[in-house]
Parts: structure tokens; C-alpha cells; sequence
């Protein structure tokens, strides 16, 4: 039997773990309803505020193979258009597929107060609030607000540049039934050098960056927040793969948002990465998804770090090896020899274990031995809560 894929959160089933993550591919109702065809496991539509945000232009820029900067804002529609055309759309979308329906709101508490209830009556399952624009000094009174203003299950979507994340999180943590991080990464900038001039149209050109180059922020932003709290965090940055899904939840997250990857490869993509975790799973041994979320948290999250017990050089796996020359280049420790056309060597006494080669290597001919976790003093001033006993424990503070 293939793995189960589905999700429970506050009482929400999702079809699977892959949703969209607020942007223009969930910027109407149409697109909302083409996600949930695409094989989304719930609809979450694009953020709407008080106002209807003014959006230079253009707006969207590619950065490296799969990245994006971005200077959308929320939404360019009213909340009246969305009252009357978008929202209906998305709503008889989510129904039609029988996945969850949510909606995402910004900025100000004030602003929450009088947006909450009216997405709330579009039919909304859930609301998703965004900080991005927020000064971080307003984030709990603005979980406040959405919180007194709406039943239904909230989510508090963090922006890496708020801060200290799992402290943030703790702060609302009596508001919010949920988190989720992270939103783009900025601000960035890009020059076209021929013409001297930004390549988007906003103040200065600045924009935010999203896409694979924020992976590795958001999954320690993930971690950061699930080794604080108990309750469900979404995970959101770079994810193009259901590898990258699988990432995200063994640190911690319960479900996954994707907004650039759907920008570059269309809506059915949600399907395609659902079939890659459900193969990953399948080939794993794992009957249902849930079992994977937090492996890495129990594991590392609570006062353990990762450390080479025995020190040694990378094995070098020799089917494996296509005598592609990369190794040798890339070892600034003269540790390796590859020449062309002969398979790769490497020398113990010299080698540093920098771990460059491995992470080069095209085949994965280079190994490492696996690494033991190993207990570290902790402090005892500080504390989290055990991901899989429910107990406050002490934890080290991230560097
Ligand atoms: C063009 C664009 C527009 C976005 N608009 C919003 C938005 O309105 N509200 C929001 O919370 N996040 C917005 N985001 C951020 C995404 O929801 C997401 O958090 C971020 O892009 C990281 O995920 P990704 O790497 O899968 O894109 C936007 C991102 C992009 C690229
Ligand atoms: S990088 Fe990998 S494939 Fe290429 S020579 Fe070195 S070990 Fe062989
Ligand atoms: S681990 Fe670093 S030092 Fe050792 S062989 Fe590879 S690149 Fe050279």
C-alpha cells in the first residue's frame, strides 16, 4: 500500500502536505482553483489587506536557476473584488476538491481587526497572518487582534527578518494555533550593469529573494520555531522537490507552502512533488508521512549537535566514480588525486575533512561516514519543549 499522505492541523484534513504559499499563483480565485486541480492539499489564497496594494513595476525577476526576487507586496485588488468575485471562486474550488480553504491577511492589528471577520464570512477553514510589513515590535498585539476578531484557526507567518524566531514564536504562541516561516528574505537588489539601472521598478530596485537560495534559512528558521513550541509549523522557503519536503519535516514542520517553484513550473506541480514524497516514503519503509515529522528535531533539537566522532577522510565509492576530475580541483588541502580518466584517490594524512568534495562530487562517489549526535552541556537557564514528550526541557540557544 502506498504511504498516506495526508495531514490533520487544528482539525483540518489536508490531502497532502504541499499547499500554496501566498503570491500570484494563488493571486484570483481562478489560480486558487487551478492549484487545487494542480493537486494542492488545501487553497490558500493571496494576501489581502485594508488597502489594495500599489505594485511596481515589473515586479518579478529571476535570480539564478530557480530563484526570484519579488517586489509584489499583497495583493493589487480591493477586498471588496475579492468579497464578491475571488474569494467565491476559491471557496467552491476548495469544495469541489474537498481540501481545506485559507486565507491570508496583513498588516496592522487595526488593519486585521476590520479584515479578519470579512475573510472569515468568505468561508475560510483558516487565516494566515503575515508580519512582512509589520513593525516587530506590533507582532503580539497584532496576534491579538486577529485572535479577538475570528474563530477560526489562525496562523502567524513569520519573515526572517523579525528576528529571533522561536522567541517570537513563544510571545504568540497564546494567540495562534499555528506558525509558519518563512517569507521571502530581504531586502535584496539586482542591477541590469548595461543600462545602470535596477531590474525591478520599486524604491532603489530593492526587492525579496525566495526561492532555493532561502532554503537553507528557512529550515533552520523551521527548526528554530518547532524545537519552541508544540504546536504545527508550516514550512516555507526554496522547496521545488518532495527531498526538500521531506527536509522541512523531518526538522519540524507538519505541512509545506510553494510559491516560486509553481511561478517557474505551473500549478501541477503540487502533484508532482506529492508523488515524489509519496515515492520517498514508499522506498524508505514509511506507511504514512506523519512518522517523518521532527526525526531531525527528536534527534538534534534538544541539547544535542552534530560532531565527527572519528575523524577521517571521504571513502571514495568506485562504481560510483565517473573520473570527472571535480574532487581534485575543489580539495584546497592537496588531499586528492583525479586526474582525467582515472578514478579518484584520496590521501588520509593530509585530508581535512572540509567536506567540499563530498558536496561536489556529480555521482556521490565520495561518502562520509554517518555522524553521531553526542550530549553537550546545557545550559540550564534555557528552555524548549521536548517535540515528542511534551515536556519543558533545557535547550542551548542558537549562536
Ligand atoms: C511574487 C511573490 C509574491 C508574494 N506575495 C506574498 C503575499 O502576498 N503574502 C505573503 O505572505 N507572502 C508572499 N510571498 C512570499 C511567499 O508566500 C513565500 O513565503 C516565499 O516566496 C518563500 O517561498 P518560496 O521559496 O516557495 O517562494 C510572495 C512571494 C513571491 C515570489
Ligand atoms: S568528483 Fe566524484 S566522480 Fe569526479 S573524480 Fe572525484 S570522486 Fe570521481
Ligand atoms: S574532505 Fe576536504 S580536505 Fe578532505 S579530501 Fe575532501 S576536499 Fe580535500
Amino acid at each position: 500500500m502506498p504511504a498516506n499522505l495526508s495531514v490533520e492541523l487544528f482539525g483540518l484534513k489536508f490531502k497532502n502536505p504541499i499547499i500554496p504559499a501566498a503570491g500570484p499563483n494563488v493571486g484570483t480565485g481562478k489560480q486558487c482553483a487551478a492549484a487545487a486541480k494542480g493537486g494542492a492539499g488545501a487553497i490558500l489564497a493571496k494576501t489581502v489587506s485594508a488597502k489594495a496594494a500599489e505594485v511596481p513595476r515589473p515586479d518579478m525577476w529571476k535570480y539564478d536557476k530557480l530563484g526570484m526576487l519579488n517586489a509584489e507586496l499583497w495583493t493589487e485588488m480591493t477586498l471588496e473584488e475579492w468579497e464578491q468575485r475571488e474569494f467565491p471562486i476559491a471557496r467552491a474550488a476548495a469544495k469541489e476538491y474537498g481540501i481545506p480553504f485559507i486565507g491570508s491577511v496583513g498588516y496592522t492589528p487595526e488593519d486585521l481587526r476590520s479584515v479578519g471577520p470579512r475573510v472569515e464570512a468568505a468561508g475560510v477553514n483558516a487565516i494566515e497572518f503575515t508580519i512582512h510589513y509589520l513593525d516587530p515590535a506590533r507582532v503580539v498585539e497584532t496576534a491579538q487582534a486577529l485572535r479577538e476578531s475570528v474563530k477560526v484557526p489562525i496562523i502567524g507567518k513569520f519573515s526572517p527578518h523579525a528576528g529571533d524566531l522561536g522567541e517570537l514564536a513563544m510571545q504568540i504562541d497564546p494567540y495562534v494555533d499555528a506558525f509558519a516561516c518563512i517569507n521571502s528574505v530581504g531586502p535584496t537588489m539586482l542591477l541590469n550593469i548595461e543600462r545602470v539601472e535596477p531590474v525591478l521598478g520599486s524604491e532603489f530596485g530593492y526587492g525579496w529573494l525566495s526561492g532555493p537560495p532561502i532554503k537553507p534559512i528557512a529550515l533552520r528558521c523551521v527548526f528554530e520555531v518547532a524545537r519552541r513550541t508544540t504546536k504545527p509549523v508550516i514550512g516555507i522557503g526554496g522547496i521545488t522537490c518532495g527531498k526538500d519536503v521531506i527536509e522541512f519535516l523531518m526538522c519540524g514542520a507538519s505541512l509545506v507552502e510553494i510559491c516560486t517553484v509553481v511561478m517557474y513550473k505551473g500549478q501541477d506541480v503540487h502533484a508532482k512533488i506529492a508523488r515524489e514524497v509519496q515515492e520517498w516514503l514508499d522506498a524508505h519503509g514509511y506507511d504514512d508521512v506523519n512518522q517523518i515529522r521532527g526525526l531531525y528535531l527528536k534527534k538534534y533539537g534538544i541539547g544535542q549537535r552534530v560532531v565527527t566522532q572519528k575523524e577521517e577522510a571521504p571513502v571514495v565509492i568506485e562504481e560510483n566514480c565517473v573520473k570527472c576530475t571535480i574532487c581534485e580541483k575543489v580539495c584546497f588541502y592537496d588531499a586528492i588525486s583525479a586526474p582525467p580518466k582515472t578514478l579518484a584517490k584520496v590521501f588520509d594524512a593530509p585530508c581535512f575533512q572540509c567536506g567540499l568534495c563530498v558536496a561536489a562530487c556529480p555521482t556521490d562517489a565520495l561518502v562520509f561516514k554517518p555522524r553521531d549526535g553526542v550530549t553537550m552541556k546545557i545550559p540550564a537557564a534555557l528552555e524548549a519543549t521536548d517535540a515528542e514528550t511534551g515536556e519543558r526541557r533545557a535547550w542551548p540557544k542558537l549562536a
